[in-house]
């Protein structure tokens, strides 16, 4: 979401170095020890269940180099990596936003800033599923089309889209189908699907396995719960009422979903309407006081410290699905739901 809140963090340029992570495959000593803390609570609420396991990072917004060296937050996605390889993730999922126009379109176009994300995406040993967002095109100099070409080969085994920036990923042995969708696939507007994606998720949703749950990622939350103040109904537009009527068909005529993962607010939300379960993560984005809701509790943390990325664990017989916090808030964010 904005950039006035983005510009306004201003961490400083020592905090950033002082993260002390080189290009490589360093991550530091407190990132196990966050994930580690986070596998605790796994293990025991897992004990034998067979289910799917992501892990979720959203609204990166980030620097590199010399530019916005406030934010240095690509890194995490080398930690995200690592908790996917400790925790024995299905998939890294990325919900989007990770590029941030301003600075960087003052200094370069883009390329360097998403070249180094796919860079550091090719490490992890799972496959890597993305959820574009709104700051994900460099104001439209990347196009749908380009993302696409550039996202299939971190997941070779995903039914893609024809434009290659959306698709789906099954996982047979978690009688589980994921979709990961561009929710700015509209040119010109921000938000919006465009009607070949959501012919494509109606046909692939209403054909998910019968005794598998879908799990649809999205990096916008097509509610007036998603939004900033002043408080207003969804940017989508019809297309995102396209978009939740999908879903809220496919439950009412019996289908399995257990959740619409989402980022693009800035703030964690939990809730559930038209009988679809909806989880918004904070992630890595700020957002100033004076757009905040009232009813929401920022977790207040430090990128140069703490990570936080969600584990997401879907467990498809049990119709159960759990978020648990790595990181920033830790067991006092974890949620679930019952789909
Ligand atoms: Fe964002």
């Amino acid at each position: 979401m904005g950039l006035a809140a983005l510009a306004a963090v201003g961490m400083s340029s020592k905090s950033a170095a002082a993260e002390g992570v080189a290009d490589g495959e360093d991550v530091p000593a407190w990132v196990d020890a966050e994930i580690a803390e986070t596998k605790g609570r796994f293990d025991k609420w897992r004990k034998g269940r067979n289910c799917a396991v992501f892990v979720a990072i959203t609204d990166l917004h980030s620097g590199i180099d010399d530019v916005a060296k406030y934010r240095h937050t690509a890194k995490h996605i080398l930690y995200a990596n690592r908790a996917a390889e400790m925790l024995g993730a299905d998939a890294v999922i990325n919900l989007g936003d990770w590029g941030l126009e301003y600075p960087v379109k003052k200094h370069h176009d883009g390329q360097k800033l998403l070249d180094t994300v796919f860079e550091f995406h090719s490490r992890a040993k799972v496959p890597t599923l993305f959820a574009t967002g709104n700051h994900d095109h460099y104001y439209r100099v990347f196009s749908n089309e380009y993302l696409g070409l550039r996202y299939p080969r971190f997941c070779r085994g995903a039914v893609f889209g024809a434009s290659g920036d959306y698709g789906y990923l099954d996982l047979p042995e978690k009688k589980c189908r994921v979709f990961f969708l561009n929710s700015s696939s509209e040119f010109p507007r921000h938000y919006g699907f465009d009607g070949a994606q959501l012919d494509f998720f109606r046909k692939n949703l209403s054909e998910t396995p019968k005794g598998w749950a879908a799990f649809v990622c999205t990096h916008y939350c097509v509610d007036i719960l998603g939004s900033w103040l002043p408080i207003q109904p969804h940017f989508a537009g019809k297309s995102g009422d396209r978009f939740r009527r999908i879903m809220e068909e496919y439950v009412a005529g019996g289908g399995v979903l257990a959740a619409n993962l989402t980022g693009d607010s800035h703030f964690d939300r939990t809730f559930s309407k038209d009988g679809v379960n909806i989880f918004i993560s904070q992630g890595y984005g700020t957002i100033e006081e004076k757009h905040r809701p009232k009813d929401i509790v920022l977790e207040k943390f430090n990128p140069n410290t703490q990570m936080l990325a969600e584990l997401v664990a879907i467990d498809a017989d049990a119709r159960e699905i759990k978020l648990l916090r790595i990181g920033a808030g830790g067991q006092s964010r974890d949620r679930g739901a019952k789909f």
